[in-house]
């Protein structure tokens, strides 16, 4: 058998050094990751976009560790090659080094993880990264807009539209580099900016909406795929309408045991001949 060359954060250092771009994608489940997996996708992110798209939440801050955890775990079942990150969710790692150590700890030991990503660049985070990094967690960073601080942003708004937005951007990106991040994801920034702050640090941005200038790209599975309908960001190119496909046969299906179509001949278990004959001949009490 092949042996499967699995990802590994230098993979994804090599792959920015020699211009072969990254390719990232969301999955919060063991089929989702194993078809992800299949099609040898580099980073399989557990994303806490699962929040609203599988959990059926308005934002990701309800998200709790626990369900970021089990989630995981059935991801890592399903892949073999890629790089699994998981997302650390929104207060589980602000409160004290400690807790976050111990916290980004749990998606390594327990849910087979190979990374953990979170948001922002304030100074907190920086020494979440360096003590996370300085203790065998690898970080992938996230800078530019991110969910976790929409109230604060007061919206889903392009950051770095201005000369100053990204300078504060940039110097977010080198403090979380010497921090130690292996990668920085980049939402919702336009692409010149991007494609700056992409030249001006030595590890590879991974974009969400941030141009064609990053060393990656990463989008949310579900609406790639067509399967989240709720909101369909501008930059999310859709693929295929899962949705109707899947919408299209249960509607079969329920049509089908309507008029007593399903199950057919053979979709059904008989009996062997004796135990036929022996149960025409029970004669149940009354
Ligand atoms: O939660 C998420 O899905 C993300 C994106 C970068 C895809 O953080």
């Amino acid at each position: 058998m092949k042996k499967i060359e699995k990802i590994t954060i230098n993979s994804i250092k090599k792959f920015k050094n020699r211009n072969r771009k990254i390719t990232a994608l969301t999955a919060y489940d063991y089929s989702t990751a194993k078809i992800l997996d299949e099609a040898a996708i580099d980073i399989i992110l557990v994303g806490d976009s699962l929040a609203m798209v599988a959990l059926g939440h308005e934002t990701t801050h309800p998200v709790t560790l626990e369900d970021m955890l089990y989630h995981t775990k059935a991801v890592s079942r399903g892949v073999q090659r890629a790089l699994i990150i998981a997302d650390m969710p929104f207060l589980s790692y602000q409160a004290g080094l400690n807790e976050a150590l111990n916290n980004a700890g749990r998606f390594i030991k327990e849910a087979g993880a190979h990374a953990v990503k979170l948001e922002g660049g304030y100074e907190h985070i920086i020494e979440v990264t360096k003590r996370c990094t300085e203790s065998g967690i690898p970080v992938l960073g996230h800078l530019g807009f991110t969910p976790q601080f929409l109230l604060t942003i007061g919206g889903y708004n392009v950051q770095g539209k201005n000369l100053e937005v990204t300078e504060k951007i940039l110097e977010q990106a080198h403090r979380l580099e010497e921090a130690g991040t292996f990668g920085l994801v980049l939402e919702m920034v336009p692409e010149e900016s991007a494609k700056t702050i992409t030249e001006n640090i030595n590890i590879p941005t991974i974009g969400i909406g941030a141009g064609r200038f990053c060393s990656g790209q990463i989008l949310v599975t579900d609406d790639i795929t067509g399967k989240y309908g709720d909101f369909t960001p501008k930059f999310a190119r859709k693929y295929a309408d899962v949705a109707s496909v899947v919408r299209e046969a249960v509607t079969s299906y329920k049509n089908d045991v309507l008029i007593g179509d399903f199950p057919s001949d053979v979709e059904v278990f008989k009996l062997d001949e004796d135990e036929k004959k022996r149960l025409a001949m029970l004669k149940p009490e009354k």
